[in-house]
């Protein structure tokens, strides 16, 4: 028996179909930090419009709580992950705003260890093999590369698939409109994610309609 049969053998997989169907809609996840709490339902709509239904949004921000409470209101149908989750303690406080998935950039074992007890799936940060792994004994089988291009871009993720090949990434970090497409030709490769979509000048212009461009470009661009 194989190491990876006999770990799939003793431990369940954790929400992996949860976290395939919220994947599956999205071909690439823009990755949300609001400044000021009144961007916060226009961006996620304009978004939203253009084709890209899955959000994340990032507790790197004062308001981003208040701005993920208010994105689940406006837009009940988008899924939204809540980003940049440190602790269990933030992972908490993703439950109670309504999180559909949370994504940590890296991992710690308390968070690998609260998640498999959550009602919230959550998609957890790594950028090495040892990481995987231990992500892998805990059960989760969906996994954000993170920071993609800085820990080896697709080259890694294809070393990846050699020793554990039914993992699967949302890569960001260094990811744009030029380099999502080699990573998505990846079997590994569920969905991609990045800021690109929301850039700081067409945020502070308050320019909606040019961020719904760029949206709709990366989804008909990238549609599975
Ligand atoms: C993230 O947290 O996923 C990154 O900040 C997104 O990376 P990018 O800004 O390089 O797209």
């Amino acid at each position: 028996m194989t190491l990876q049969q006999s770990i799939d053998k003793q431990l369940p997989s954790t929400r992996t179909t949860e976290l395939d169907s919220i994947c599956l809609k999205a071909e690439v996840i823009p990755v949300l930090a609001i400044q000021r709490i009144e961007d916060a339902v226009p961006l996620a709509r304009a978004l939203f419009e253009g084709g890209l239904t899955v959000l994340e949004i990032t507790l790197r921000t004062d308001c981003a709580l208040e701005a993920i409470r208010r994105i689940k209101e406006a837009l009940p149908q988008a899924s939204i992950g809540v980003g940049t989750v440190l602790t269990p303690a933030q992972y908490r406080q993703a439950e109670e705003v309504g999180a559909d998935f949370v994504v940590t950039p890296g991992t710690t074992e308390a968070l690998y260890r609260y998640g498999v007890t959550s009602p919230v799936p959550m998609l957890p940060g790594v950028a090495t093999v040892s990481e995987l792994m231990t992500g892998w004994q805990y059960g989760y089988r969906r996994f954000k590369f993170f920071p993609a291009e800085a820990s080896g871009g697709v080259k890694a993720l294809k070393a990846f698939a050699g020793p554990i090949p039914e993992a699967r990434f949302c890569p960001t970090g260094g990811i744009g409109i030029n380099n999502a497409e080699d990573y998505l030709a990846l079997k590994s490769v569920m969905c991609v994610g990045g800021s690109w979509l929301t850039p700081k000048s067409l945020i502070d212009a308050e320019d909606w309609d040019a961020i719904r461009s760029l949206a709709r470009e990366a989804a008909e661009r990238f549609h599975h």
